[in-house]
């Protein structure tokens, strides 16, 4: 059995307070949960927070984020006390990135999208990532035809572990519920049309019936709408 397998058949059945308990217990170090302070990941930060669990919570600050994401890490902080690890990209490749192209790039090209999404997120990743084992985030299925295909539990050859997906089977419903439920500060942005969060340049609001992820990168085409977070 491959390791994911193994995680697998190890939290088959639980929910998704109950998986990471589980994993924080048995794997105990090296477990890392990466947030962007959307509504999925405030529900997996509540779960990791407030059972004290040891897995280390880090988000990448693109240093393009909305003021609104700003201020739901601020209410995160406040409400659970906890550290959230903060990214930032590397100061030297950024200026050089600016200083030939300009603040806006990414509108320009694919290829000047992925390099700034190289710069700000994925380098900075693969820092965050460094000697962890197990990944935890807050995909769900739902979210594109992409996401659909994958496994809630997954080898990452890129990374070498294990990621996983806790909430990846809960609809839309389940997230506000649970959100409601348990009064978790969440980024008002939800409430004006933007079911995905990125980057304010780089995300606008959708239209009833919309994708979930239509209002990301939404001059591209559909297939090339990943950043190198996920594959
Ligand atoms: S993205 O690849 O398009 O940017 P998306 O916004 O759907 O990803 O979020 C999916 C998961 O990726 C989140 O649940 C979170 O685990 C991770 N993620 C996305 N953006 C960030 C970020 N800026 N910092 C940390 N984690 C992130
Ligand atoms: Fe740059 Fe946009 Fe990618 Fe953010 S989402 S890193 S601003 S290209």
């Amino acid at each position: 059995m491959n390791k994911a397998e193994e995680i697998k058949s190890l939290i088959k059945g639980l929910n998704p307070a109950q998986v990471l308990a589980l994993i924080a217990e048995t794997y105990k170090e090296n477990i890392v949960f990466s947030t962007s302070f959307g509504w999925e990941d405030q529900v997996l930060s509540q779960m990791i927070f407030t059972q004290n669990l040891p897995i280390k919570v880090f988000t990448l600050e693109t240093g393009r984020m909305f003021t609104e994401t700003y201020y739901v890490w601020n209410r995160t902080l406040e409400t659970y006390n906890k550290p959230i690890h903060a990214y930032f990209p590397d100061k030297v490749a950024l200026e050089n990135m600016l200083s030939l192209k300009g603040p806006s790039s990414f509108y320009e090209s694919v290829e000047n999208r992925k390099e700034c999404c190289g710069i700000r997120k994925v380098e900075p990743l693969n820092r965050a990532l460094h000697g962890a084992k197990i990944w935890i985030t807050g995909i769900r299925a739902e979210q594109s035809a992409n996401r659909e295909d994958m496994d809630w539990v997954e080898w990452d050859e890129a990374h070498q572990l294990v990621k996983i997906h806790p909430i990846f089977y809960w609809t839309l419903d389940e997230v506000k519920a649970y959100v409601k439920l348990h009064n978790i500060p969440y980024n008002p942005l939800h409430d004006k049309g933007f079911p995905s969060i990125g980057c304010q340049p780089c995300t606008r609001a959708v239209a009833e019936g919309e994708d979930f992820r239509a209002g990301r990168w939404w001059w591209e085409d559909a297939d090339k709408k990943e950043c190198g977070l996920h594959g």
